[in-house]
């Protein structure tokens, strides 16, 4: 009997990339499954490529378990929110709002949205030691088993659940949390993609090096130094620090396209002249140095070549550049008010600007960029502060215009309140985009105890009076209805969340057997069944937003969509098996190339018999049709 997809038992901190090694070079393994090293030397050395004798890394405590929690298979369902995606405003919306720990999230995206991502923009925990960061893990490994799982001595294994239980928040703690959610995010960005991440002093070493493991020190592009303040702050003890980080990586740099700063109004205005080329605006012809020196001839015959100093005069451009330039008109000499002759040339606005990696209010769209600004915003949606320290639009804005397209998708998996979902849709109304977002929050209780209480108070009261939990997802939640409102954003929004797993899923999985387990598929009610439907239907690659149809065989129910066909109820009968077989004969825009039966409602008895009849239903009809058992 084939194990779930969620069972983690043969899952190590390498189990995932044993099975690409084994999969893309099998000779460098031999018939005991041992790898020849030397092989893979060969390889590499073929390509010319020296094997570097460094063996300089980032280590930590915590660092295999940390690789353990990127391989395992999520451990939460998926589960959508059919009343909020029913509605008209979103029944056809591409973005996302996903409730839930991002780490499982972003697990469950990973077929769906695998290399779809052109952006990442994630401004985590900074772990400030006053942030509220701590290790939280309820995963509940005996030492014996992680040491065995992350292939660790027993001793480091007892030192790693001491942390994971103990809600630390050393450096090691935050490394373990950032790896294994960097890890599978990489997985999710496309060959062209980038990631951003906001970050201070307190981790930024750290980030610096977990990324250069992650994403390959040759894709580090830069960090951005943002000035989050503008008079300079004074809560440090010896610097005032006005600034923060934002760490940019590309998933390869080779698939990176040339960056291109849209200009800010203020810079623009220099450009007040434009003709069928371009804007431009005259600049002087005249330079303080260099030593292109030839004599000019002034439209009254005059020559200039020395200055009032008698010294020659050294210009801009080549001279026989300035002979095409005069004749194409982008070269004119006049007088100035002091009747002397003087040479201007246009001054072309350039195709593109490359990013600066300064991040100070003139770069930033024209001001309006800093952290109080970011309050401001939010001030001014909801009148009452709900959020402490949001990123401000304009920095988010900044990084979509350097790298995002019109048809891009967007994500930020630590939403907070929501600041990239509402620059996304600030953008495409800005030039008719379609980018799309898709954000994950964790639903984080707003903290009411005494001393968290009047920090948060203004946001609980936000959620009590719209009657919803007091949790910082519903103030994302909130903050993309007010934004999407505000900017006439029509493209609406799909909730989903993740689920825990059923009661006894996992149980006994080792041995697991439909007769004999302990679980009772069967007994799933009709919500349940929707609940493993969302989740598989990310399993086997579908979008989110792509919907599933129901199609009736006879009486029976199967659901549809992409080419995958699901079997879920029980009473699958022979009168169904005619009638999808007909189906198949009759309907050209029903062409299933993957039908997956939920295991616990077909005895195998029936599963044999349908797998005959697929096969020979194949047979004659040459076509793929492969048929999966889950459970
Ligand atoms: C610094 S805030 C992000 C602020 C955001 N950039 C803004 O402008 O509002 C980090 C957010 O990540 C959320 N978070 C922390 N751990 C998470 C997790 N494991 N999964 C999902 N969200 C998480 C926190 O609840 C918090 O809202």
């Amino acid at each position: 009997m084939p194990k779930s997809l969620y069972d983690n038992s043969d899952i190590t901190q390498n189990s995932k990339q044993l099975d690409v090694l084994k999969k893309n070079f099998p000779n460098c393994f031999d018939k005991n499954g041992n790898f020849i090293a030397h092989k893979m030397e060969e390889i590499v050395g073929n390509a010319g490529l020296e094997l570097s004798k460094e063996s300089y890394a980032l280590n930590w405590l915590g660092k295999s378990y940390a690789r353990l929690l990127a391989n395992e298979n999520p451990r939460t369902l998926l589960k959508e929110d059919k009343v909020h995606n029913a509605k008209e405003a979103h029944k056809n919306s591409e973005n996302l709002l996903i409730k839930g720990d991002n780490l499982e999230v972003l697990k469950h995206l990973s077929n769906a949205y695998s290399e779809s991502i052109k952006m990442i923009y994630i401004d985590p925990p900074y772990n400030t030691g006053g942030d509220g960061f701590v290790y939280n893990d309820d995963r509940k490994f005996s030492k014996e088993e992680l040491s065995r799982l992350a292939g660790i001595e027993l001793d480091e294994a007892k030192r790693i659940l001491e942390f994971t239980s103990s809600k630390s928040n050393s450096h090691s703690a935050w490394l373990t949390f950032m790896y294994p959610r960097l890890y599978v995010a990489r997985e999710l960005l496309r060959e062209d993609g980038v990631i951003f991440i906001s970050i201070d002093e307190n981790e930024s070493s750290q980030l610096k090096l977990l990324c250069d493991e992650v994403f390959g020190e040759e894709n580090f592009i830069t960090h951005f130094i943002w000035k989050n303040k503008k008079g300079g702050g004074n809560d440090s003890k010896y610097v005032a620090i006005e600034h923060e980080s934002i760490v940019m990586y590309a998933n390869d740099e080779n698939y990176l396209e040339k960056l291109f700063e849209k200009y800010t109004p203020k810079y623009l205005k220099r450009y007040s002249e434009e003709d069928t080329e371009s804007k431009y605006f005259w600049d002087t012809f005249k330079r303080k140095s260099g030593k292109q020196y030839y004599p000019i001839v002034c439209p009254d015959g005059y020559i200039l070549e020395f200055d009032e100093n008698g010294n020659k005069i050294s210009w801009l451009r080549s001279e026989s550049r300035f002979k095409k330039d005069l004749e194409k008109g982008d070269i004119k000499i006049i007088k100035n008010p002091k009747d002397e002759w003087t040479v201007h040339f246009k001054q072309r606005l350039p195709k593109g600007k490359k990013p600066r990696t300064i991040l100070i209010e003139e770069s930033l769209l024209d001001n309006e960029a800093t952290t109080s600004d970011g309050s401001a915003e939010l001030l001014n949606l909801f009148n009452k502060n709900i959020f402490e320290n949001p990123k401000p639009t304009k920095l988010i804005l900044k990084l979509l215009n350097i790298i995002s397209k019109e048809e891009d998708i967007i994500l930020d998996f630590f939403a907070g309140s929501g600041t990239t979902a509402h620059s996304v849709m600030a953008l495409n109304a800005e030039d008719g985009g379609n980018r799309k977002f898709i954000t994950v929050q964790i639903a984080e209780k707003l903290d009411d105890t005494s001393k968290k209480l009047q920090k948060n108070k203004e946001a609980i009261n936000f959620c009590d009076s719209i009657g919803v939990d007091r949790t910082v997802f519903e103030i994302t939640k909130a903050r993309i209805e007010k934004a999407s409102e505000q900017l006439g954003d029509k493209s609406g929004f799909k909730i989903y969340e993740t689920s825990p797993m059923f009661e006894g899923y996992l149980d006994d999985m080792e041995e697991l057997n439909a007769e004999t387990t302990l679980f009772n598929g069967k007994a799933l009610n009709a919500e349940e069944i929707e609940v493993l439907l969302t989740t598989w239907k990310a399993y086997d690659g579908m979008l989110l937003t792509d919907d599933l149809d129901e199609v009736l065989f006879g009486t029976y129910r199967g659901y549809y969509g992409k080419n995958t066909l699901y079997f879920m109820h029980d009473g699958f009968s022979m009168e169904a098996l005619q009638a999808f077989i007909e189906k198949l004969d009759d309907d050209q825009g029903f062409e299933p190339s993957k039908l997956v039966v939920f295991g616990y409602n077909f005895e195998s008895k029936h599963q044999r018999e349908l797998k005959e009849a697929l096969t020979n239903y194949k047979n004659k009809k040459s076509i793929e049709l492969e048929m999966v058992a889950r459970y």
